[in-house]
């Protein structure tokens, strides 16, 4: 088609919105992120060219390379072939789904359970069409990103209060209108912090207050609890927690996610979530692989011991060497260095010696907070998170990191 010399030259708003973004320009001048993995073998990997070991994946367990959970995914593509190419409302429920949220709501304790094809799916869906106008939803400001695009798509009032602090929840609760329906919103563990949420006082305020509560545990799903039930499960409090959304790209080494909580709600979740209405059902290979290591879990309790034995043996190494790691009482393990700067160099220099971390700043993380992303996976051995003690020492040199503390 012939353009108008006028129009030809002319760059859209929006493209140039995209080329000129600050942001962009940033992450692809020093290049930190989307690292691709060239070969992988669990936590061994190669990228960049160079061979390093796998500090930051979210595989707990440890068994996305586990002879049972890969046997089990390649037979469900042999058996199913390898997408439902549908929705579960209409053509795309299998037996196979119905079969993992048997076992799943089975082993969380609870009535009912829905699988969708992401952990992000699953956590918005959870609160998009659960919450209304005119309802209050209470969150914890350092909630998960697709908890909080579940709360806005509600279109329900937000009142956040700061991180962990039950005090300011409780005052929040107290000034609300008791009419008013109320939703308490927590993670089970936070992602960035790893610190585990107070379900102890929160059971009781969402009780005293008429909240529903609903717990993300992502990260606490297959790591707390009595063969990893997650974190209500760790509290003995999974009948006073409402609903439970997780996810299967972390311990159950899959990729998709659940919900978890008596029938009416899923049934009225199935009914109402846009995103479970309108969206295709999760495959037979990441249902297969995710009900695999579901019950490997169940049966070979030493991945789960091997994963708090390498927490423990990596927050020993963290403590004597003085950094700071916010406390967390979990495998997911921040290494706190408040200074964006820093942080890039010594993410760098890890690299550099071998070691793949994630870089977490703020805004992803509070001012002040900027920090290097690690996980204790199962996979890791005593000798290589003591190499990476040693990387990371020579690294928070090299940047001019002072440490907080001495070692006790
Ligand atoms: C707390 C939390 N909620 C939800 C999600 C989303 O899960 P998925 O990656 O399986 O989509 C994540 C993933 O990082 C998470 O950490």
């Amino acid at each position: 088609m012939l353009k108008l010399p006028l129009f030809a030259d002319r760059v859209k708003p929006v493209t140039d919105r995209c080329r000129s973004d600050k942001n962009t320009r940033l992450r692809l001048r020093f290049d930190p992120y989307y690292n691709v993995v060239e070969e992988a073998d669990g936590i061994n990997i190669v990228c960049r060219g160079r061979r390093m070991v796998m500090m930051s994946s979210n595989e707990y367990l440890g068994l996305s390379t586990h002879p049972e959970v890969r046997r089990a995914a390649q037979a469900a593509i042999d058996e199913w072939g390898t997408s439902p190419c549908g929705s579960r409302l209409a053509n795309g429920s299998r037996a196979y789904h119905v079969e993992l949220e048997e076992e799943l709501a089975a082993f969380l304790g609870k009535e009912a359970c829905h699988i969708s094809v992401a952990g992000y799916m699953a956590c918005m869906s959870s609160l998009s069409s659960l919450a209304q106008r005119k309802d209050t939803v209470i969150v914890d400001k350092s909630i998960h990103a697709s908890l909080w695009d579940g709360v806005r798509l509600s279109g329900a009032d937000v009142e956040r209060f700061a991180h962990e602090d039950m005090d300011s929840l409780r005052a929040l609760l107290t000034q609300l209108d008791p009419a008013r329906p109320k939703i308490i919103v927590v993670d089970g563990v936070y992602s960035m912090e790893g610190h585990l949420a107070n379900l102890p006082e929160l059971v009781e305020l969402a009780d005293e207050h008429g909240a529903f509560l609903v717990v993300d545990d992502c990260h606490g799903f297959g790591v707390l609890g009595r063969q990893g039930r997650g974190v209500s499960d760790h509290f003995g409090l999974t009948d006073r927690v409402d609903l439970i959304c997780g996810s299967f790209s972390k311990s159950l080494a899959s990729t998709g996610g659940f919900i978890a909580a008596d029938r009416a709600t899923i049934e009225y979740l199935r009914s109402s979530s846009q995103q479970i209405i309108f969206s295709a059902a999760i495959t037979p290979s990441a249902t297969a692989a995710a009900l695999a290591s579901l019950r490997v879990m169940q049966k070979e309790p030493e991945h789960l011991a091997r994963l708090w034995e390498n927490t423990r043996h990596l927050q020993g190494i963290l403590r004597a060497l003085g950094v700071d790691f916010w406390e967390s009482p979990t495998p997911a393990v921040p290494i706190v260095i408040g200074d964006t700067e820093k942080v890039y160099f010594i993410w760098k220099s890890l690299q550099e010696q071998g070691f793949f971390t994630v870089m977490s700043m703020s805004p992803g993380v509070p001012v002040g907070k900027d920090l290097i992303r690690t996980a204790v996976s199962a996979l890791h051995t005593k000798e290589m998170l003591d190499r990476f003690g040693d990387a990371l020492k020579v690294a928070i040199k090299k940047a001019g990191y002072k440490p907080q503390k001495v070692a006790a």
